[in-house]
């Protein structure tokens, strides 16, 4: 999965090769403008439903209504609050019962503006309502626009855990436009960055080296220097979910690859109890840094690949050690616990994504939870 020369222009458009079930990604600044041209050509006559938190409404809410408007498209707006508790039962009721007051029916669409909290409660919303509604994702967060809003995994949260209850459905459309990162908080574009990174690391060593080069004019966004190169690493991102998705669409081999830093990330973010004391990606990075580290461990990587990663996210802000998040209270036998409960531990084994070198990981389905803990324990020391 070499980075293949991509031309990054104005606009660029990654087609999701699911057969029945394909889309486009669309992806460039400003391309908010054109959300109701370009659903009035999937939908002639639809109506719609934008489903938004607060703070993302407070911002680009009016210029959605405005663009569908502008297409003759009646729309309404269904506004949650922010923030991972909203991936509820309730929440989900709540949106499900508008989505029915608001007459949206079959040939209508369902418009998830937000980042991923919203594209997953939205996604799955039109999942089940009236036995599916079309869904376009117009992602809010780099997170949303390079992962969650691309490959139709949906979900909320349950009492038992993340992402439980929910089902796979694609959307026929995703619109990412990259001037909407503007107004992101500074910590969750690193946070976001971190996934994106893990595209490079997961397969494309190419791009990784590309991103060392270039992450601040990714950063930037739209300057004059590094024009498009946001752009370019979001392309580039998608263009690699986008392949995996269309060759593994429900996960029974090679998508797992993008769970790269997730079985430590998600036992850090579970050790911060889900707060805002470390966000989702910041978890990744921690993840991913001790993913290459075990790999190192194992023998797996002959060069300094780790120490390479560690560098790069720890220069791009993110933390790569237990320490750099000072509130995070936890010891290896807790962590131990954690994973095992994220992950099916089959025959007394644990399954990890590990890597031979930078663009160079593999499943892992044999790993020694002794060896797991020796390692958290000398990381956490
Ligand atoms: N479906 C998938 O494949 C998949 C993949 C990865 C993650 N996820 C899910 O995604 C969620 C995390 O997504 P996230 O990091 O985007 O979090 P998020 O949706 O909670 O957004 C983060 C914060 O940024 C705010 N925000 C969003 N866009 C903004 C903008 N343009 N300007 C200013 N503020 C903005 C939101 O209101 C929120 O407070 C998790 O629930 C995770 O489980 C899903
Ligand atoms: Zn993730």
């Amino acid at each position: 999965m070499m980075t293949a020369p991509l031309r990054v222009t104005e606009m660029t458009t990654v087609p999701v090769a699911l057969g029945a079930r394909a889309y486009d990604i669309v992806i460039g600044r400003g391309l908010l403008a054109e959300l109701g041209k370009r659903i009035a050509a999937l939908k002639p006559g639809a109506s719609a439903a934008i489903v938004t938190d607060e703070t993302v409404a407070a911002r680009h809410l009016k210029p959605a209504e405005g663009a569908l408007a502008a297409a003759g498209i009646r729309a309404v707006p269904i506004v949650v609050p922010p923030g991972e508790a909203t991936k509820s039962w309730r929440v989900l009721e709540e949106v499900c019962d508008r989505l029915l007051e608001a007459r949206i029916e079959r040939n209508d669409v369902v418009i998830a503006l937000g980042g991923g909290v919203i594209g997953d409660l939205a996604g799955f919303a039109a999942a089940i309502l009236r036995r599916g509604l079309d869904v376009v994702q117009v992602p809010t967060t780099l997170l949303a626009q390079v992962d969650s809003s691309v490959g139709g995994k949906t979900a909320i949260n349950a009492r038992h855990g993340k992402n439980l209850i929910g089902a796979f459905h694609q959307p026929i459309l995703v619109i990412a436009d990259t001037a909407l990162l503007d107004t992101l908080p500074p910590r969750e574009f690193r946070a976001g960055y971190a996934e994106l990174a893990k595209f490079g690391l997961l397969g494309d060593a190419g791009f990784f080296g590309w991103l060392e080069a270039n992450w601040q004019d990714v950063f930037a966004g739209g300057s004059c220097s590094g024009r498009f190169a946001r752009e370019h690493a979001i392309a580039v991102a998608c263009r690699g979910k986008a392949g995996i998705v269309a060759r593994d669409e429900r996960e029974t081999g090679e998508r797992a690859l993008l769970n790269l830093g997730h079985t430590f990330g998600h036992a850090f973010e579970a050790a911060a109890g889900f707060s805002d004391k470390l966000l989702h990606g910041e978890a990744i990075a921690l993840g991913i840094v001790c993913a290459f580290e075990f790999s190192t461990r194992l023998g797996l990587m002959p060069t300094n690949d780790a120490g390479r990663v560690a560098h790069h996210l720890a220069v791009a802000g993110l933390p790569t050690r237990p320490s750099d998040v000072p509130a995070l209270r936890t010891d290896p036998d807790r962590l131990m616990t954690l994973i095992a409960q994220d992950k099916k531990v089959a025959r007394g084994k644990l399954t990890f994504i590990l890597a031979r070198g930078i663009g160079q990981a593999f499943v892992e389905r044999d790993v020694d939870p002794a060896q797991v803990r020796a390692f958290l324990a000398e990381k956490l020391s």
